[in-house]
């Protein structure tokens, strides 16, 4: 442990969340300190999954940890350069939410498998099947890496209506941080 850092989750409507994230290169130390740093960010939130751009890097790189009992070991999960090579034609539709758009959820509708590609923290390519939250987890933060919001998945009307939830959020929390 020792030199995590807690990271600043960009709330939506942010530009950065709007773009598409670079792939990573290699897997050095700098990369794996960035991997801790999520991990606590996403278990402080508390949340299941945080993908790099919701904290300002536009690098295709994403966290995740989809085990909800808390008697159960938790499952940390960094995914680097992540791709979907395969998925069900079955389709799953989950309630969503994202901790860039707090407190407003949405039923998504996913392949209910996703079979994954991803480089590993030791640079090793790993490829699994994911099912259940964790199937509707992973393809929900490799959207984050395309700029896609779960809301960019719903009817225009609902998600102009979170948005402007959101809008209205930013500016209190922003006149809250000018008022001490
Ligand atoms: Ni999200």
């Amino acid at each position: 442990m020792g030199g995590m850092t807690l990271r600043k989750i960009l709330l939506h409507p942010d530009p950065r969340l709007k773009a598409k994230a670079d792939p990573i290169g290699s897997v050095d130390t700098e990369l794996r300190a960035l991997a801790d740093d999520m991990l606590e960010t996403m278990y402080d939130a508390p949340g299941i999954g945080l993908a790099a751009p919701q904290i300002g890097i536009l690098q295709r790189m994403l966290v995740m940890d989809c085990v909800k009992d808390e008697n159960a070991s938790p499952e940390p999960m960094v995914l680097i350069n992540p791709e979907i090579i395969g998925q069900s034609d079955e389709l799953n539709v989950y309630d969503e939410g994202c901790l860039s758009i707090p407190d407003q959820y949405a039923e998504v509708e996913r392949p209910a498998v996703v079979k994954v590609k991803w480089t590993g923290l030791d640079g090793k390519e790993v490829q699994e099947e994911f099912d259940g939250l964790w199937a509707t987890c992973v393809q929900h933060e490799i959207d984050h890496l395309n700029g896609k919001l779960f809301i960019d998945h719903l009817k225009p009307l609902k998600r102009q209506m979170i948005t402007r939830k959101m809008q209205k959020l930013k500016r209190e929390l922003a006149r809250e941080a000018k008022n001490g």
